[in-house]
Parts: structure tokens; C-alpha cells; sequence
């Protein structure tokens, strides 16, 4: 089948290649010139894992090419995927100027019948709009083709999207249209043949579904923060906790991971996109508002920690920051913590050396020229001479280091651990000070 795709983001580019990678033609298209450049060149925009060998293998193949021509992709595909971004407007909703952007290049190039795909994450009624947009276009041109819009939001997560990808836990399909989702259901055949995951309903219920899900998710993030802040206070240790209920099958233990708080390009803007939702709709959404003021709360917490150990005098220290993505096996920085954290040090006049698997370029980019900020070329370098250690992303580099090596290069033998990646009894015996997140007291020794 031809596809074209609108937006070579993190979705838009996965969604290519693994299209690609199954047998289908796919014309990738991007406004952006420096991007598509690189990708021409065989060369990935951003960090995630096995996409650069499956982008070259599809390019060389001949099933996938990028393109800053809109016209040629609008000619190209039956299928027009929309994968741009939405990222909060001032007031907490959703830009939707890339998505209707978009949909007026449809409108104002289609030459035949097409089916254009939204795989942004936009608020419900959002199809309406693109639908209104298209005609408008059309009979600007005074022109009629049919063409139909579908809702089919993107689960992914960075870090294994392409396994999220092919393998995916449902595929939901938003269309008024039969016709179409059976359309959809011979294009997602290739990734549902053990059973059928696709999931087909009505278009404002599936944009509904992609909030609904991203929403559960963080509030389970910020119940599980607000009882480590509590365990902190009552003497328990959260990390106890969590193993207590996450053995309960209704629960799970995904998620319930205490920590420095969500981030990322999805939760923070779509809590808030869906709290706007909400109140546009005349309804105050309780629960939501919480999920968002405990993240906030929590993404303050490292530099709270820090801050009230040193009484305050941060002044001319150096930290030692491990991790800059928002979490492991991306390079994606979008509300990361570690970004609240460095720039509330710097604030208070201390300094950060820091050091990440995959976000170096990303934290280069961002914070070109800081004198305040030394990128290391390993975790190690980071640590030398650096007043205390700071663990902000759980990369697994991070979870069994060589804590005497850590002793020796630190100016005291102090971590703050933001993932509570380790044990504080064995940090303790080791002599060093340890900071986790909701470890009120030392667990109890073993016995025997
Ligand atoms: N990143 C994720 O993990 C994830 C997961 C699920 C859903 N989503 C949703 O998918 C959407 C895309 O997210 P992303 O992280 O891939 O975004 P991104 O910012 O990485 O990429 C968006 C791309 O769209 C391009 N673009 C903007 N306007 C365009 C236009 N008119 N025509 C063509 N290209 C245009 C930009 O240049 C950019 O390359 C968002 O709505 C997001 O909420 C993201």
C-alpha cells in the first residue's frame, strides 16, 4: 500500500519505517529542511533504538523516502498519516496549528479519494476541525473529492517504540466509516496476526482513549510520589510499599515506580491538555489537577533535597547530574526533571557536570554556552570532583556502579537518588549519605 506520512518526529518516523519494514511504499514528509536532509543521508534526527538500520535498510530498499515536498506527498499515499507535534498552547490545551496545517496541504493538493490519519495526540472534536478544514480548502479550489478522516492515536513509548510498533497491545481505529476501518484493518494486518488487536469505535472516543490512557498512567505516577512524600514523613520505606501492592494483580507494578516525577513530550502536556478539555466542556476535573500540582511538586524535590542539606548554600558547589533524558533509552529532554533540577542549581549559584547515554547533543543544543554546565564523556568524568552525585534518569548504565570508584572521585560520599536505583542500607555501610525518594527509614536488617 502507499503511505505518506506528515511529521518525521518520534512517531512519524517509527510509524514509517516499521510501515515500510512490512512491505508498504512510505513518502515521509517534513517542513522541516535540516531534518529531512539527515534522513536522506541515512542519518537519524534523534535517538531510538534499532530505527537507523531500519530506516537505511527500507531507504535502500527502495519502500521508504523522505521528502520536503507536501504536494508530492499528498500524491503519493491513499493513506495520509498525520504525526506533527501538539504541544501545549499557553493555557494548557493542545496546539493543533501543525495538525490543521496539515490538513489544509491535503486540501489544497488532493487530486483523488484519501484517508488522512491522525496519530497526533489531539483533543476530542479535533477530527471535525481537520474534516472542516479539507472542505474548505477543497471548494476553494472548486473541487470535490471524498476523502474520510480517522482517528488512530499512537501508543509508542520512546525507548522501544519500534517493539511497541509491531508489537502492539491494541490498535485503536476512529472512523463514522466502515469501510475505512476495514481499510485500516488490511493495513495493520501485518501487526495483529497472533490475535486481532484492533479496536474499532467511534472517531471522539478513540481521541478521548489516547488521553484517558496517558492520564492513568501519570496519576498512577503521582499516587505512587505522594505516598513515598508521605512514607518519607511516617518512617516507611516506599520501595516496601511498592512491592507490597504491586504483587496485587488489580494494581500491577507498572508505573508505580516512585521517583523526581513524569516528564517527557506526552503526560505533562496531555494532563494539561485534557484538564482544559475538561473545563472547556464545564467540567472541573479534580483528580487531573492533583496528578499535575504532585509532578510539579516532585520535579522540585531533588533540589529541595539538596538544598535543605547544605542549608542552602549551593553557592560554588559542583553536582555530578547522571541522566538528562526524561527517562532511560531516549534523547528526548522535553520536561525532563533533570532540566527543573539544573536550572534550579544554577539559580542558586552551583554548577552541574552531567552525563547521559543518549541526550549529550540534545543538552548541547539546549544549553549551548553555559558556563555552568560540562557535558562528560562518561559517568565517571562527572563525579571527579564534584560535591555529591545526583541520579536523575534510571539508565541501566546507572544501577550497579562501582561505588568505591564513586567514593574516590567525589568530594564526600553523598548521593542523591532520584530513581532509588540503590539500597540505602548497603549505601550506608559503604559510608556514604544517602538520599532516596520516600525511604523514611533503614529497612529492617535480614534475619538469620
Ligand atoms: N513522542 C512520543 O512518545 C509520542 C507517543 C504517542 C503519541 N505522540 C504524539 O504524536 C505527535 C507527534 O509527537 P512526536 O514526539 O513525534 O513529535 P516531534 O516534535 O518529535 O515531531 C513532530 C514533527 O512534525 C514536523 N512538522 C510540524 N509541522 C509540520 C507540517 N505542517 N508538515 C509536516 N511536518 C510537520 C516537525 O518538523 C517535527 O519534525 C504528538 O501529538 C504527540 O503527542 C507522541
Amino acid at each position: 500500500m502507499k503511505i505518506s506520512l506528515f511529521g518525521t518526529g518520534y512517531v512519524g518516523l517509527v510509524t514509517g519505517a516499521c510501515f515500510a519494514e512490512v512491505g508498504n511504499e512510505v513518502l515521509c514528509m517534513d517542513v522541516d529542511q535540516t531534518k529531512i536532509e539527515l534522513l536522506q543521508q541515512g542519518k537519524m534526527p534523534i535517538y531510538e533504538p534499532g530505527l537507523e538500520e531500519m530506516v537505511q535498510e527500507n531507504v535502500a530498499a527502495g519502500r521508504l523516502a523522505f521528502t520536503t515536498d507536501a504536494k508530492a506527498a499528498v500524491e503519493h499515499g491513499l493513506f495520509q498519516f498525520i504525526a506533527v507535534g501538539t504541544p501545549p498552547d499557553e493555557d494548557g490545551s493542545a496546539d493543533l496549528q501543525h495538525v490543521l496545517a496539515v490538513a489544509d496541504t491535503i486540501g489544497a493538493h488532493m487530486t483523488d479519494y484519501r484517508i488522512l490519519v491522525d496519530k497526533s495526540t489531539v483533543p476530542v472534536g479535533t477530527a471535525d476541525k481537520v474534516a472542516e478544514r479539507v472542505r474548505r480548502a477543497l471548494q476553494a479550489r472548486g473541487v470535490d473529492y471524498e476523502f474520510d478522516v480517522v482517528s488512530n492515536p499512537e501508543f509508542l513509548k520512546e525507548g522501544a517504540a519500534i517493539e511497541d510498533f509491531m508489537r502492539p497491545d491494541r490498535i485503536v481505529v476512529g472512523t463514522d466509516n466502515p469501510r475505512t476501518t476495514e481499510l485500516l484493518r488490511v493495513l495493520y494486518s501485518p501487526f495483529n496476526r497472533n490475535r486481532d488487536r484492533l479496536i474499532a469505535m467511534d472517531i471522539r472516543s478513540a481521541e478521548l482513549t489516547k488521553y484517558a490512557a496517558n492520564a492513568m498512567l501519570a496519576t498512577k505516577i503521582s499516587f505512587m510520589n505522594e505516598l513515598a512524600n508521605l512514607a518519607e514523613r511516617l518512617g516507611a520505606d516506599i520501595e516496601q510499599v511498592r512491592n507490597g501492592i504491586g504483587s496485587d494483580s488489580r494494581i500491577g507494578y507498572a508505573f508505580i515506580y516512585p521517583g523526581c516525577g513524569y516528564g517527557g513530550s506526552c503526560f505533562p502536556k496531555d494532563v494539561s491538555a485534557l484538564e482544559q478539555t475538561a473545563s472547556n466542556a464545564g467540567y472541573r476535573p479534580r483528580l487531573l489537577e492533583a496528578v499535575r500540582a504532585v509532578n510539579r511538586e516532585q520535579h522540585r524535590l531533588l533540589f529541595k533535597k539538596i538544598h535543605s542539606h547544605y542549608g542552602g548554600d549551593l553557592a560554588g558547589r559542583t553536582f555530578a547530574l547522571w541522566g538528562l533524558a526524561f527517562k532511560p533509552n531516549t534523547d528526548d529532554m522535553r520536561e525532563a526533571p533533570s532540566r527543573s533540577l539544573m536550572e534550579s542549581l544554577w539559580q542558586a549559584g552551583a554548577k552541574v557536570r552531567a552525563y547521559d547515554p543518549a541526550a549529550m547533543a540534545e543538552a548541547r543544543r539546549l544549553y549551548a554556552g553555559r558556563a555552568d554546565l560540562s557535558l562528560a564523556k562518561n559517568p565517571e568524568e562527572a563525579l571527579q570532583g564534584a560535591d555529591a552525585l545526583v541520579v536523575v534518569t534510571e539508565w541501566r548504565v546507572f544501577r550497579s556502579p562501582d561505588f568505591q570508584r564513586i567514593r574516590s572521585l567525589l568530594k564526600e560520599p553523598l548521593i542523591f537518588d532520584g530513581r532509588n536505583l540503590y539500597d540505602p542500607r548497603q549505601l550506608q555501610a559503604k559510608g556514604f549519605l544517602y538520599y532516596g525518594i520516600g525511604r523514611g527509614l533503614p529497612s529492617p536488617q535480614p534475619q538469620g
